[in-house]
């Protein structure tokens, strides 16, 4: 498959993204990048509404952004925010990946340390996904 931009590359799209994030509430800013298995990338950053529940996540707003412009297929996903280790996608994401980006590698990182970067396949964070309405 297509898929010339490696781990830091990606990491670099996602670090570029967070810098748009609108956060002023928690001031915690993420930032996405998702890789499609065509090897073309689509960012996003979180964004925080004063009805804090309306919040979005970074991931979602990848997601989101690059489903409604077609893309189908992904082969990763970068995630990175100011978070020792590195910042963990939340449950919701997670749904969200088992169900439109389930073969995409995920990594993440922590924006100050973004070589040492983790790796999981959705499958691994989240196990046993609701995938269909029976
Ligand atoms: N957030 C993300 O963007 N991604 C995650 O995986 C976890 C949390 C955002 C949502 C909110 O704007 C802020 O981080 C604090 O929860």
């Amino acid at each position: 498959m297509a898929n010339a931009l490696n781990k830091s590359a990606l990491i670099k799209e996602a670090l570029k993204a967070r810098e748009r994030a609108v956060a002023p509430y928690s001031k915690f800013k993420v930032g996405a990048a998702l890789l499609t298995r065509e090897g073309v990338v689509i960012t996003g950053a979180n964004v925080e509404s004063a009805s804090y529940g309306l919040t979005c996540c970074a991931e979602r707003v990848a997601l989101f952004k690059a489903l409604t412009e077609g893309h189908e297929r992904f082969a990763a996903i970068a995630v990175v925010a100011r978070a020792p280790g590195a910042p963990m996608p939340c449950g919701a994401c997670r749904q969200l990946l088992a169900e439109y980006a389930p073969q995409a590698r995920v990594w993440v990182a922590d924006s100050r340390k973004p070589r040492q970067i983790k790796e999981f396949s959705v499958r691994e964070l989240l196990p046993h996904a609701f995938l269909d309405v029976p």
